[in-house]
């Protein structure tokens, strides 16, 4: 669909799951080649297909985000396109939230993503190559969510930083842009269901239910359906969005 997408490099967090996962499949079908990190996948940069390359990354760990990055530059070449979607979640209420529940969030969401993006940059502007930052923050990132403060907060910084980076690196021409899902179907969807029904008094399945009711389009999101906005902002046909949270939400968010 997107020929000029052959020719990158694209590094994909959280890649060995839901979004993330759903956006690696998407990339190399364009025939991108594609680095999925994730902290759940093996030591080592390791080549596992053709233009297909995985590595372990706690994306909180900046040292360990550097060293994956010249992994990479000196392997593989240097990323045009990132996707910063490795991310966690913790339910609780305002007033239950405890200080290790914000930084988890905050670690992981806002600083891990800051750090691959800058990583990122850094090494764009060395090289005196343009590319394009893509975060993901979420719905999260613009509304408030019962049960979700640290997570809120997590996704509302990456915005802000998504904004920030637009403006610093629009002169060298990388844009920065970040997708706003809204309910899609993976598994920290599925377990937010349980832990966030567990302290409001639902099962999972009302939960389920009272998601899809909330959405004007009638149903919940698919991996699919966040790749293929991705796919766009990475193409040529997005050169002039920066500094934009595009909401992929079915509706739910209209701002
Ligand atoms: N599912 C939704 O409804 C939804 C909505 C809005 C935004 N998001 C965001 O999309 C992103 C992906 O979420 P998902 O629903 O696919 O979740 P998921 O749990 O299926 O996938 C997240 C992946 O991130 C990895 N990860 C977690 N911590 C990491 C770390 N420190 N370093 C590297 N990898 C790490 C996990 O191992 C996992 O593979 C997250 O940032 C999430 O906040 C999800």
């Amino acid at each position: 669909m997107f020929d000029e997408l052959r020719s990158r490099v694209v590094f994909v967090t959280g890649g060995a799951s839901g979004i993330g996962a759903g956006i690696v499949d998407a990339f190399l079908a364009e025939g991108a080649t594609v680095i999925s990190a994730d902290l759940s996948l093996d030591e080592g940069l390791k080549q596992s297909g053709e233009r297909r390359w995985t590595v372990r990354l706690d994306v909180s760990n900046e040292t360990a985000v550097e060293g994956v990055l010249d992994a990479i530059t000196q392997t593989v070449g240097t990323v045009d396109v990132v996707l910063t979607a490795a991310g966690t979640s913790t339910m609780g209420f305002s007033t239950e939230t405890t200080g290790s529940d914000w930084d988890r969030n905050l670690d992981v969401n806002a600083k891990g993503s800051f750090l691959v993006a800058r990583g990122v940059a850094r090494r764009l502007v060395e090289a005196d190559l343009t590319g394009r930052i893509i975060f993901i923050s979420s719905q999260a990132g613009k509304n408030g969510y019962r049960g979700m403060t640290a997570y809120v907060a997590s996704k509302h910084a990456v915005l802000g930083i998504t904004k920030t980076m637009a403006v610093e690196l629009a002169p060298r021409g990388i844009t920065v842009n970040a997708i706003c899902p809204g309910i899609i179907e993976t598994p920290m969807k599925h377990r937010e269901r349980i832990e966030g029904g567990a302290i409001r008094g639902m099962t999972a399945d009302e939960v389920a239910a009272e998601d899809r009711s909330q959405v004007p389009l009638g149903r919940t999101g698919t991996t699919q359906d966040v790749s293929g906005v991705a796919l766009f902002l990475a193409s040529d046909l997005a050169s002039y969005m920066t500094g934009q949270g595009l909401n992929v939400t079915g509706g739910m968010t209209m701002h």
